[in-house]
């Protein structure tokens, strides 16, 4: 018998391996076993998690010690491969393609599986999974609005609709009113999506989901996910909430009653502002009237319209957010710091007109916001992105917009770069007035988001725009 404890290891390894070959009664039944023993490990993974510090997880995610040893490499390895391969035999390639194991994201093509989004959707799924009981599955896409439009095309077939909140990204906006309804899927548009009578209003026998953003970009209205999930449930159909702006170091919608959680890891996902990416992390099972999506639905999406449609996130942008992804707390943190020593500066000059932060007691939902936007650690945070108007409209606006000199007029945010931008004449240019009244989108908003900078610099380059252009 091996007296060290690495004989001892290495022996029991040895062990379960023969123990799975010789128990098998085909090859199918060893790969079919092989593939439930690494997804029960990655399931102790999860579950293990659900023990650890948000940044333990975040740092790791579930990149463990088997991984490293596979792969002589403490730090995840860059994948940058078209498939990795190869089959261990026919029947092992035959059992990968038809998605009946899943033994290893390498073997079958970077298109549907590759090592690196792999992981990376593992960190994402366990971050949000942090604080419920539930298992997490997640998904990586080659953009935000690709995550979106996955998480949402499974549940729709022509004649059905959907919920959504008008308090969201200009690309959701278009992707919803201008793309879907060619498809006939419909989206229904609240206006006032503070009002759950008028969610509750919207919805009928044909109604697949629900569909919101927390917080909102540019308006940061903050959605009361609680009650929102509540009404959606009793409906029997999921909540979609598209979380990017919180980040899952502030807040996390699986723990607040939602069934599915997008984010674009375009933005404070990776701070160096590197890459287009998405994700999506679902529960292992949601709540909607269709039997088929009830379980597993984001592992589903992957040998399904994902495979089908090719959204897949590159081996080398997910190795570089993954790694980002292991300071995520630290910047939110620092980020939050800053923008409300800068949102509580703008709020008391002058040549503004308002300010929305939720960090701020004058913003309508500040009580929903310090219920929901919260550190691992418990303290409130409020994020890095803000939005103020310039008082004397559209002129004014242009005005400041050439007068103020620091960051980068662009259309960007949660980078560790200041971007700032003038929402009617860019993201929002393609709506017409009208319609960005009703999304609350005013002539002389400018969209701020707070970058890593010192924040005097930020504060000074403020005051002396907002000087220039006061009367
Ligand atoms: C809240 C929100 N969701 C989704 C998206 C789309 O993400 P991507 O640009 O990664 O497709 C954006 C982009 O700005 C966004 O702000």
């Amino acid at each position: 018998m091996p007296t060290s404890k690495f004989l001892k290891e290495k022996a029991a390894e040895l062990k379960k391996e023969l123990n799975l070959v010789e128990s098998a009664k085909s090859e199918e039944d060893y790969f079919r076993k092989r593939s439930d023993t690494t997804m029960n490990t990655r399931a102790e993974q999860l579950k293990d998690a659900k023990n650890k510090a948000f940044d333990t997880v975040a740092i790791w995610g579930l990149y463990g010690k088997e991984d490293i040893q596979r792969y002589k490499s403490f730090t995840l390895p860059l994948f940058m491969t078209t498939a990795g391969g190869p089959y261990d035999s026919l029947t092992d390639g035959s059992l990968l393609l038809s998605y009946q194991t899943t033994n290893d994201p390498n073997k079958i093509y970077s298109r549907i599986d590759n090592v690196n989004p792999d992981h990376l959707a593992w960190k994402f799924a366990a971050l949000e999974g942090l604080g419920i009981p539930e298992l997490t599955q997640g998904l990586c896409t080659s953009s935000g609005m690709s995550a979106i439009m996955m998480a949402t095309m499974a549940f729709l077939k022509s004649g059905d609709n959907f919920v959504s909140s008008n308090r969201v990204y200009g690309g959701t906006q278009q992707l919803f009113g201008i793309t879907y309804p060619k498809s006939g899927w419909n989206v229904r548009w609240i206006a006032e999506p503070w009002d759950l009578k008028q969610w509750e209003k919207q919805i009928d026998k044909n109604t697949k989901f629900l569909f919101t953003e927390f917080p909102s970009n540019p308006t940061l209205f903050i959605q009361d996910l609680p009650a929102l999930a509540e009404l959606a449930h009793s409906h029997n159909i999921p909540l979609i909430v598209d979380s990017t702006l919180a980040s899952p170091a502030l807040t996390r919608p699986l723990e607040h009653g939602a069934d599915i959680v997008i984010h674009s890891i375009s933005k404070v996902a990776n701070g160096s502002c590197r890459c287009i990416g998405g994700v999506i992390v679902g529960k292992e099972k949601i709540t909607t009237k269709d039997k088929e999506l009830e379980k597993n639905f984001v592992n589903n999406l992957k040998g399904g319209h994902f495979r089908n449609m090719g959204p897949c996130l590159s081996p080398f942008n997910s190795m570089i957010i993954w790694d980002e992804m292991a300071t995520i707390r630290m910047r939110m943190q620092e980020h939050s710091r800053k923008a409300m020593k800068i949102a509580q500066f703008l709020e008391n000059h002058p040549a503004i007109e308002s300010v929305n932060y939720p960090g701020l007691k004058s913003h309508p939902q500040h009580e929903i916001a310090k219920k929901l936007m919260k550190f691992p650690d418990g303290t409130n945070g409020y994020g890095y992105l803000m939005s103020f108007n310039i008082k004397g409209g559209l002129e004014k606006a242009k005005k400041f917009a050439e007068a103020f000199d620091f960051g980068v007029q662009l259309t960007h945010l949660g980078g560790n770069y200041t971007v700032w931008v003038h929402n009617a004449t860019t993201t929002h240019g393609q709506m017409s007035a009208e319609e960005r009244k009703v999304a609350g989108i005013s002539d002389n908003l400018i969209r701020y988001s707070v970058g890593l900078e010192g924040e005097d610099d930020a504060i000074k380059a403020l005051d002396k725009a907002l000087n220039k252009i006061k009367d």
